[in-house]
């Protein structure tokens, strides 16, 4: 036999214990989608820019880094503030490299937007995960504009030709996706007349947000949007709210089982593009206030307090889905402690994120006993109501951020420890997750 494996971050685990109760108060970390889009508009805006609340998560530090690669002068003095030296819509600089995004969707797909539309050529690469996630959804409209975008079979390297003169197109995208409709909007910048996008469904609007307070003019409706390119960006200051997704897992960890007094997530972004996750879960019958909504720039924010309730089976409505797309794993989690029958379809979109949710739920809901049925496009779960709804075992997060942390919250229900493996990259979206819920009285071990 030889020495034994080292112990890589894929094998690192979570053991969540089972306990009573949670309680008190915590903020979560800043919000991932507009940490990735202040580097990218305050990069090419004019001027200095400050960012607070910045998420120094593992996506938005591969953003931050190829930012820096393109010529962008960061400061980063702290986890939470960056300053950054915009260099304007025409300065960014060939990297000279490959840019490696890691695990974040969000940046390759942003990032062949911004940089179909340079005068220089780009190659983008990422983890074994990336690697594998559909990228012709962006390289098609972008083609369309008259960038020169290649995906090797649809997927990652992604191979950008600069130079090329973009103009404006009318694009009708196939699904809801922002990071689609991002992509086309950033290239829009720079094209020779007006782009419009339309979805079949709303989709978050952090860019339309951000664009418009650096002065871009946009016009539409939601699921209309027309781009009007600018002659520059204006700096910003911006004070990033805590991340929707991350508050979700505190969201059920409150519902299942809060102390009398209840959980208390303050500073929440609550844009309204993000939170289908709430309007779920009330109609499932939870008790959830809002507290102290107020404007945190061109985002809403409030505190949200959260006491433990029982919860109903529902059919989740299908226009909620895309607003609630990343919080779906949780749901889940609390579909099985509900009474009754969660039925949730339309969401095929699971299939594509950074792990296939749908597959990696239904094999952690089955290693746990709860009866379940993975559909093409969704889950039913048979809920258990009152008392323990999961039995202790091992699950893998197939190396899924939000899978591992959706888990970690069932532990709250279970009758025994839950293992979760290949944690690590948890980080890319929650540095500090284990912390925080332990703070709150979950007891969740690494
Ligand atoms: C994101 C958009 C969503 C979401 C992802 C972040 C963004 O993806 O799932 O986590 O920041 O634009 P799609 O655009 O693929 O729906």
């Amino acid at each position: 036999m030889g020495p034994p494996a080292p112990r890589t971050a894929a094998t690192l685990g979570f053991e969540t214990w089972p306990v009573r109760c949670v309680s008190g108060a915590l903020a979560v970390p800043g919000d991932k989608s507009i940490s990735h889009r202040s580097l990218m508009l305050c990069g090419i805006a004019e001027g200095t820019s400050e960012v607070n609340g910045f998420l120094a998560s593992e996506d938005c530090l591969a953003t931050l880094a190829a930012m820096r690669a393109l010529g962008v002068s960061i400061e980063h003095p702290s986890p939470t503030r960056v300053v950054i030296h915009g260099v304007g819509l025409r300065g960014l600089r060939a990297a000279g490299h490959a840019l490696d995004m890691g695990n974040a969707g969000t940046a390759m797909r942003l990032f062949t937007g911004l940089l179909s539309a340079q005068s220089f050529d780009s190659q983008l690469i990422g983890d074994a995960s990336l690697m594998k996630r559909p990228m012709e959804r962006v390289a098609k409209p972008l083609r369309e504009m008259g960038a020169d975008v290649r995906t090797q079979g649809g997927t990652p390297p992604v191979q950008i030709g600069g130079g090329r003169r973009l103009h404006g197109i009318d694009y009708r995208m196939p699904v809801a996706s922002a990071q689609v409709k991002s992509a086309v909007l950033l290239a829009a910048l720079y094209a020779d007349g007006e782009t419009t996008v339309v979805g079949p469904a709303v989709s978050r609007d952090h860019s339309e947000r951000m664009l418009e307070s650096c002065g871009v003019r946009l016009d539409g409706d939601g699921l209309s949007i027309t781009l009007h390119p600018p002659q520059r960006l204006a700096n910003q200051r911006l004070d990033v709210p805590g991340d929707f997704s991350s508050a979700a897992f505190f969201i059920v960890a409150g519902l299942l089982g809060a102390a009398p007094s209840g959980l208390l997530i303050r500073n929440v972004g609550l844009n309204p593009t993000r939170t289908g996750l709430l309007d779920v879960l009330r109609r499932m019958g939870a008790d959830i206030d809002i507290h102290a909504r107020r404007d945190s720039g061109a985002e809403p924010v409030a505190d949200l307090l959260v006491r433990a309730s029982e919860l109903r089976g529902i059919e989740m409505p299908a226009a909620l889905v895309p607003l609630a797309i990343d919080e779906l794993p949780v749901l889940f989690i609390a579909a099985a402690c509900a009474s009754g029958e969660t039925l949730v379809t339309g969401a095929e979109e699971l299939r594509v994120k950074e792990s296939d949710r749908i597959a990696a739920m239904s094999a952690g809901l089955a290693a746990l006993g709860v009866p379940h049925e993975a559909l093409p496009g969704g889950m039913r779960i048979e809920g258990r109501g009152e008392g323990p709804a999961f039995r202790g075992g091992e699950i893998d997060s197939c190396g899924d951020h939000r899978i591992a942390m959706a888990f970690a919250v069932a532990g709250l229900r279970a009758a025994a420890p839950i293992s979760i493996r290949d944690v690590a990259n948890v980080a890319t979206s929650f540095p500090g997750f284990v912390d925080l819920a332990r703070s709150v009285g979950l007891d969740v071990r690494e």
